[in-house]
């Protein structure tokens, strides 16, 4: 039994059927990364995951050991150590981040600290933001972004950093990361693989989207590749399926954006 296993789910919005029949499995310290063309559904798998209320789940289960958490809020759903990383991270005006952060890492101790047993317990602020600025400086943000508000005026790159930051800060049992690469400079995407290979050591599992090999190719472990065309995994690979990928595109595989 994988910690998350994905049976048969078919996904509407407003009536129109975006996912049908995905099927996937992905256990603690298994690394997956999701491919295909814009529109394929693999944000909308990564968002129904975390249970985004504007997607209806028609058919099908979605496991968390071995528990349906489909009936779950997003919340419950980050209590089981799901986390995900958005594709198009929103500003939270008001927000200040090390206070966001410290609330979110102390509730979910509450829930994981049975399952992660070398959880570290800070009791002091002073303990967590010296915490919180070793995870910055793993992802090369200055510290001053912790008097500023969640995301406010972070520029796309900074929006990236971030977060994988609080993926690394929170750690979940399961990250699905959307796009964690997109619109990085080199030295952003390496950094970003950096925080994905430090999480890789904390024993959990990773789901990362992305368009590109070259993430891939800094990553510690990659256990498998899937192709998602119109709302269903149509293959699956090693990870030198990414670098054919990169190479001939889609079209061999019967896929075109038509
Ligand atoms: N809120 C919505 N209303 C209507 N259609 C939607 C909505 N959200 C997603 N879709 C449609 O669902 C399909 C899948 O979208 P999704 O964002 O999951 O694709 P994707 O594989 O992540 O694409 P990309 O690589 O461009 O990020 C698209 O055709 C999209 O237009
Ligand atoms: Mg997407």
């Amino acid at each position: 039994m994988s910690f998350m296993s994905i049976k048969d789910l078919y996904v509407n919005i407003d009536d129109k059927e975006i996912l049908n029949g995905v099927n996937l499995d992905v256990d603690k310290g298994e690394v997956h990364a999701i491919m295909g063309l814009n529109g394929s559904g693999k944000s909308t798998l990564a968002n129904v995951l975390l249970g985004h209320p504007r997607y209806s789940v028609i058919k099908g289960d979605i496991k968390v050991n071995d528990e349906s958490i489909l009936k779950l809020k997003t919340d419950e759903r980050a209590k089981k150590g799901l986390f995900l990383g958005f594709q198009y991270p929103t500003e939270v005006s008001g927000v200040g981040y090390s206070h966001f952060l410290r609330n979110a890492y102390n509730l979910l101790t509450k829930s994981l600290a049975e399952e992660q047993k070398n959880r570290e317990v800070f009791i002091t602020v002073r303990e967590f933001h010296e915490y919180l600025k070793k995870n910055l400086d793993n992802v090369g943000l200055d510290p001053s972004f912790l008097s500023r508000y969640l995301n406010e005026g972070f520029s796309g790159g900074e929006k990236k950093r971030s977060e994988v930051m609080q993926m690394l800060v929170l750690r979940p049992n399961l990250a699905i990361l959307d796009e964690p690469d997109s619109g990085l400079d080199i030295d952003a995407v390496k950094a970003v693989a950096e925080a994905i290979n430090k999480l890789i050591e904390t024993g959990a599992g990773v789901i990362v989207i992305t368009h590109y090999a070259r993430i891939l190719r800094f990553l510690a472990k990659l256990d498998k590749i899937h192709v998602m065309s119109k709302g269903r995994i149509i293959k699956t690979a090693g990870r030198e399926l990414a670098e054919e990928l990169e190479v001939k595109g889609y079209s061999w595989l019967g896929l075109t954006d038509t």
